[in-house]
């Protein structure tokens, strides 16, 4: 049985998941949703990118967080409900918890198993505040439990996740937000457009930690639908399409292959690309009129000064 801080209610079915690789792989363009990065292995290899120098977002939001905290806090407010987006080890949301002393913490991520953990630590250095998670694919549908105050609900998004949606998508996620915010608010971090040579470095580093993280996916495939992917006959490919202001990430192939698993087969020509993540990149112009759009009424902002990244807070 579940411990009663934890629930279950809405992350994926497992052969929903396989019919979703399914329909990935076989569709004319392939692709694999970017949710299948994170394996045990994948969250490890991701962790070992926020490491890295030339991986800028990570640490800037850092230093945007420390730098403003006192203006962060001071729109925010104190006391309130903090719901933490794609949570993973809890570790950004803890660094607020002393200046933002919330009467509640609910973690969302699409895995629990990995929310666990860091929730029990949580809950046990905080006895004060009601921690609680959840694992849940919030990019369909937020469904926040009643155990959690409808009011002052703060929305916490960090890492520039939001622009690894479609600028469509996206909007979807911040009306429902705006929807369940009340008397509340959203903070959270976007990745600002900049030089070509600093994205290329930041999503193909020297050291090959990207393409590791990336061709993993591959793995991570194999062991999901049974299927034969060979890692070597692959090369992590970075695209930065300035049309739509986002970086693609691919996994192309070296030469010819046929990819099998239970009931299917997929032929990829030499040169074929399998799309794994978009990242799209914002202006504050951009990210402001998308935030309009989504219903929010007032936005505040902090950048740091070589203008890499943003973190906002919308009301
Ligand atoms: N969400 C991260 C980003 O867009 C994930 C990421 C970093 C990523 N490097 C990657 C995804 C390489 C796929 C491949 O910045």
């Amino acid at each position: 049985m579940q411990p009663s801080n934890v629930l279950d209610n809405a992350s994926s079915d497992h052969r929903d998941l396989i019919r979703e690789v399914e329909i990935g792989l076989l569709s004319e363009s392939p692709s694999i949703s970017p949710k299948f990065l994170y394996d045990p292995l994948g969250s490890h290899l991701f962790t070992a990118i926020t490491l890295l120098a030339e991986y800028y977002p990570t640490n800037t939001e850092k230093d945007i967080f420390s730098c403003f905290e006192t203006q962060i806090v001071d729109a925010i407010g104190v006391g309130g409900n903090l719901i933490d987006l794609g949570a993973g080890n809890c570790q950004k949301a803890e660094s607020f918890f002393n200046s933002l002393k919330p009467s509640n913490y609910l973690a969302i991520d699409f895995s629990i198993e990995y929310l666990q953990d860091a929730v029990t630590k949580l809950a046990g250095k905080y006895p004060h505040i009601n921690v609680q998670c959840m694992g849940m694919d919030f990019s369909k549908q937020i469904l926040i439990p009643e155990s959690i105050p409808e009011k002052n609900r703060v929305f916490f998004y960090p890492g520039s996740s939001i622009g690894n949606f479609l600028t469509s998508e996206a909007l979807h996620l911040l009306r429902q937000i705006k929807d369940q915010a009340k008397g509340g608010g959203l903070l959270f971090g976007v990745d600002l457009m900049k030089e070509d040579s600093i994205l290329k470095l930041a999503y193909d580093d020297p050291l090959k930690v990207t393409a590791a993280f990336n061709l993993n996916i591959l793995n991570s495939v194999n062991s999901l639908i049974g299927s034969d992917f060979k890692i070597e006959q692959f090369s992590h490919k970075v695209i930065i399409n300035h049309t739509e202001s986002r970086v693609e990430l691919y996994l192309e192939t070296l030469e010819k292959t046929t990819i099998t698993w239970p009931g299917h087969s997929r032929v990829l020509k030499k040169g074929e690309l399998i799309h794994t993540e978009n990242s799209h990149k914002y202006t504050t112009e951009t990210i402001s009129n998308l935030l309009d759009q989504a219903g929010f009424e007032s936005t505040q902002i902090w950048t740091d000064p070589k203008q890499y990244f943003a973190v906002i807070y919308a009301q």
